[in-house]
């Protein structure tokens, strides 16, 4: 079974209070999402695999330890895009699928509009990033269609989720396993978590 790690960090949760809050404006949301992307990064790839090899400094030899494996992120369109500029400042060299999913307004299920992962997917290890994990259809969904492309070793990081999205996608990939830098308790008639941050892609483009 995946694991399920809720961050405990003064400077996720001090981040985490600009995003909550209802007066915070287009410009700092997105700025500290993706702030928020990177922070999580950190902790997301301490057990990535490493290589031995060996380089030469100016002044000698000396043993190195370099990533063994790619990453490939793959944000949900619209809203993970705001963290992947995050991620991209600690692993410049991961390269980027795209996702392209919504949310029903009537049904809440997910529709996708848009897929493409580079071929290397199968064998790297894949950063799954939506800043939102609400009822988890998007997600299971996402991760169906890149488990269809191969991939076969799958992270979930998200910023704030709730326990039905939790139950939902560990039922559904029971071997992903689950970042999120908050847990909140539930959700509202609309399927919104309550408290969450309201709609993160309308927040982060600006575009209600
Ligand atoms: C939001 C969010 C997730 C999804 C979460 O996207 O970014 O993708 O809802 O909800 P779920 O867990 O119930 O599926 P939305 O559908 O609003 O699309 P957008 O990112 O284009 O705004
Ligand atoms: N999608 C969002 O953007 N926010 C929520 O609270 C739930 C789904």
């Amino acid at each position: 079974m995946g694991k399920l790690k809720v961050f405990d960090h003064p400077l996720i949760h001090h981040k985490l209070a600009i995003i909550r809050n209802k007066e915070t404006t287009t410009k700092l949301f997105r700025e500290t999402v993706d702030e928020i992307g990177a922070l999580m990064a950190y902790e997301v790839t301490r057990d990535l695999p490493t290589a031995d090899g060996e380089i030469e400094t100016p002044i000698a030899l000396t043993a190195v330890k370099m990533l063994a494996k790619e990453v490939v992120i793959v944000p949900i369109l619209r809203a993970g895009l705001g963290m992947v500029s995050g991620i991209q400042q600690l692993i410049p060299t991961a390269k980027v699928g795209h996702v392209g999913m919504y949310r029903d307004e009537d049904t809440l299920e997910p529709k996708q509009y848009y897929f493409k992962v580079p071929d290397t997917t199968k064998d790297a290890t894949v950063l799954v990033v939506d800043p939102m994990l609400a009822t988890g259809g998007s997600v299971t969904a996402a991760i169906h269609l890149l488990k269809d492309a191969g991939a076969q070793d799958i992270r979930f990081v998200g910023i704030v989720g709730c326990p039905t999205g939790v139950d939902v996608l560990k039922n559904a990939h029971p071997d992903v396993d689950i970042y999120l830098a908050a847990l909140d308790p539930k959700m509202n008639e609309q399927s919104y978590i309550v408290p969450g941050l309201g709609d993160a892609g309308d927040r982060l483009y600006g575009t209600k």
